[in-house]
């Protein structure tokens, strides 16, 4: 039972939750398309079977004792690796359109690079198939985190040059053998997660010469080449759906409205988003603070590689959880003090205000916290982080949020599963994340698409089973299912607002 006062504080006792009402000016447009999102090593399990070779977070969770809470690992998970049947029959129960789920490399590519594994190809081929016999449409990505260990100890992963041609060998076995069948592609997962934000144990990945502070910049690098060498390899191929790429990051708010606080959210759009979507969708190369704060170091692209990057995303894909406050790091808030002394990270988050962890858990600030209105309601600041995008990066094919959710504060203590499927606060989050699309929409943002993050509770990477993001519990141990309030939530957006059949 929640402690009163922390995570009841938004509804006071009485208090309904709010449905979604009718609102006559909304609807989503023709073609809108809409689903639940997964990755494998995070839901597939069977880690050992048909073949597949290992991971780079097999080794982190076996080898890095106390990395996740009890040591849980991805070996069984959510053992979709051999439920995806029903994991797809239910999602299509509900009249989910597309499901979107990353395929491992290290099935396909057990050593990352030489031989292809036919069992694994079999498998993907058996799920894609499924999914179109349910008329649910497949997204895939290619690459969500999980690096074929082979690659990690032989060359540095992605701080080797190497792992551009192995990324796009890789990519062409898979766009070869279901190029025909997939909706979308997503090449690369927040590769700012992977590149620099994860807390990966010092000096656990030793093959590579290049110093720790540099790191993040050549993993990007290598990232963004491997990404355009795909997309074009895509266009050559002439596969079906579109190609694209999966930022991350939340909306920047400038905590006063000093002109060094709008420094701040200027250096934060730059050394996030910006890092990746500037070469991409604007000029083929860095933005400007990264050049000025990295200088000395961050790699740079010939001109044919700036042509190459330039305009290699046909969407633009974000993920995107929630708001932050950025404010100069003189400000004196002791939230931000702590980064002030790497010059790498000129403006920081105020994360009193972002994520509570008292419960082990990742979610949006309470709303008792003065600031909270711009973090807690996605209608204050989805519609204008999806305008800033619009207007920023001036995607032609318009923008798709391929993540959004929510980890439940104390769902991991609930123990009447009763409860547990009584999600309210995350049945909030979808249903003004989902009002938030539609004022976006009505204002002109050419919005394409939401995944919702996630079909089912699964291995949230270091946090283990502990954070759920799920709008299906899974029963770890019998490995049952159960649709939580919120997926209704989220379906019920598209009912009231839905013009496709
Ligand atoms: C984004 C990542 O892509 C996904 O793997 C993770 O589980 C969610 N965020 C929630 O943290």
């Amino acid at each position: 039972i929640p402690p009163p006062g922390l995570y009841y504080s938004s509804f006071p006792s009485g208090q309904q939750i709010p449905l979604m009402s009718k609102n006559e000016s909304w609807k989503f447009p023709a073609g809108f398309w809409w689903g639940v999102a997964s990755a494998a090593f995070q839901v597939e399990g069977a880690v050992k079977a048909e073949g597949r070779g290992p991971s780079i977070w097999d080794a982190l969770l076996h080898r890095v004792e106390g990395y996740t809470v009890a040591n849980q690992t991805g070996d069984i998970t959510d053992n979709q690796y051999y439920l995806y049947k029903q994991d797809i029959a239910r999602i299509a129960a509900l009249g989910v359109k597309t499901y979107s789920f990353s395929i491992s490399w290290s099935r396909v590519f057990p050593f990352g690079n030489g031989p292809v594994n036919e069992l694994a190809l079999a498998h993907y081929d058996d799920v894609i198939n499924t999914c179109i016999e349910y008329g649910v449409e497949p997204s895939v990505t290619l690459y969500h985190w999980d690096l074929p260990l082979n690659l990690q100890n032989t060359y540095g992963g992605w701080l080797g040059p190497q792992i551009v041609d192995d990324f796009v060998a890789y990519a062409k076995v898979v766009f070869g053998r279901y190029g025909n069948r997939v909706a979308r592609w997503f090449t690369v997962n927040e590769p700012i997660v992977f590149c620099d934000n994860y807390p990966l144990p010092d000096n656990y990945f030793t093959n590579t010469s290049i110093p720790k502070v540099q790191q993040p910049y050549w993993c990007g690098h290598h990232v963004i080449l491997a990404h355009a060498n795909a997309y074009h390899l895509a266009k050559s191929m002439g596969i079906n759906g579109t190609v694209s790429f999966k930022t991350n990051g939340g909306y920047k708010i400038p905590l006063t409205n000093s002109s060094e606080d709008a420094i701040a959210v200027q250096r934060a759009w730059d050394f996030n988003e910006g890092w990746f979507a500037n070469p991409i969708f604007l000029t083929g190369d860095y933005p400007q603070y990264l050049k000025e704060f990295v200088s000395g170091f961050l790699p740079e692209f010939t001109d044919a590689e700036k042509s190459l990057i330039n305009g290699s995303a046909d969407i633009f894909a974000h993920d995107a959880y929630t708001s932050q406050f950025y404010m100069a790091p003189d400000s004196g808030i002791a939230a931000c003090t702590s980064n002030t002394s790497n010059p790498l990270y000129p403006s920081c988050a105020n994360t009193t205000y972002t994520y509570t962890t008292a419960d082990g858990g990742w979610n949006v600030g309470p709303a008792a916290d003065p600031l909270s209105p711009w973090l807690h309601k996605a209608t204050d600041w989805v519609p204008l982080f999806l305008h800033y995008i619009q207007d920023t990066w001036k995607p032609t094919g318009g923008i798709a949020v391929t993540e959004f959710g929510f980890a439940e504060p104390f769902e991991v203590l609930k123990t009447i599963k009763a409860d547990i499927l009584f999600d309210p606060i995350r049945s909030s989050y979808y249903r003004e994340y989902m009002e938030a699309i539609l004022i976006a929409i009505s204002e002109g943002v050419d919005v394409k698409g939401t995944l919702a993050w996630s079909i089912v509770d699964n291995l949230e990477w270091n946090s283990g089973f502990q954070v759920k993001f799920g709008m299906q519990y899974v029963n770890l141990t019998t490995q049952e299912r159960a649709y939580k309030a919120s997926f209704f939530e989220y379906v019920n957006a598209f009912k009231l607002y839905g013009t496709d059949p």
